[in-house]
């Protein structure tokens, strides 16, 4: 194993041998909720926190951009989800192309975040990705730099990523639920993520990815639009706007919880395994 994983996983907390922490789950399997792979294997749509199914280090040896089945699109659900009704805006979003979506973003005073605002935080990445990152909205630190995750927690991101062979631009685009910084880091209001909304709609439209991954209960709630523990989400291929979705710790809440580290190791391990299914 080379120094740089061992590197990426000393951060985890998954260095030398990553093992399960604490007993299985009682919800031993968590069913899909996309319609787009039910009659896939029961690979993609449930994880079995059994001793076998578990994730090991060796098990990312490979990496994940190199399976074949990462080439292509699945277009029964990347390709032809029907756009939701949404904000009576996402009309006028609908036809947009990227820099036409990158200057309505740029000039956005649809919410009070703006009036706070140094940069717009539009989103970063490959905009033909099949991995799109989501997290809550931009710090104090993406705020002046106007790109997403470049603070403490983006660097964790960026490891988390390294760790399951991924890297921030290669294959991986990572937006947020809204665009400009909630005043003293607080979490977006409802209506201000959906101010927000039809931009990352569009975004997905444009990007097409295979497999979204939210980061934090704030962003989970905000695509799925119920209340729910990242706990209770996890483990679960979920769907926003038809394509699958996963759930994992956003990687600020990891940075003050170790122990959770390993959770969200699993859950890039399943969200790989999902990938290579899709
Ligand atoms: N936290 C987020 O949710 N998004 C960022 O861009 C940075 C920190």
């Amino acid at each position: 194993m080379s120094t740089r994983r061992n590197e990426i996983l000393k951060e985890l907390g998954l260095w030398p041998v990553w093992r399960l922490r604490g007993p299985p789950a009682a919800d031993n399997t968590a069913e899909a909720t996309i319609p787009g792979i039910a009659g896939a294997s029961p690979a993609i749509v449930s994880r079995s926190r059994s001793a076998g199914a578990s994730p090991t280090v060796d098990a990312l040896s490979g990496s994940a951009g190199a399976s074949p089945a990462f080439q292509k699109r699945s277009p029964s659900v990347a390709g032809g989800a029907p756009a939701l009704p949404l904000d009576p805006r996402a009309a006028e979003f609908m036809g947009m192309d990227w820099p036409q979506l990158k200057a309505s973003v740029a000039g956005c005073t649809a919410c009070p975040l703006h009036k706070d605002r140094n940069k717009t935080v539009f989103g970063v990445g490959d905009e033909q990705a099949e991995w799109l990152f989501i997290g809550e909205g931009p710090g104090a630190d993406e705020d002046a730099k106007g790109e997403p995750f470049v603070g403490q927690a983006g660097k964790l991101l960026d490891n988390m990523l390294a760790a399951i062979g991924l890297k921030r631009g290669k294959n991986v685009y990572i937006a947020n639920t809204v665009k400009c910084r909630p005043p003293g880091n607080r979490n977006p209001e409802p209506l201000e993520a959906a101010q927000c909304e039809p931009y990352l709609h569009r975004q997905i439209e444009l990007i097409r990815p295979k497999l979204i991954v939210a980061l934090g209960k704030v962003a989970a709630v905000n695509l799925l639009k119920r209340e729910a523990s990242v706990a209770s989400l996890r483990g679960k291929v979920l769907a926003y706007q038809g394509t699958p979705l996963i759930i994992t710790y956003h990687p600020a809440y990891l940075l003050r919880s170790l122990p959770d580290k390993a959770k969200a190791w699993e859950d890039l391990c399943f969200a790989v395994e999902t990938m290579k299914n899709l």
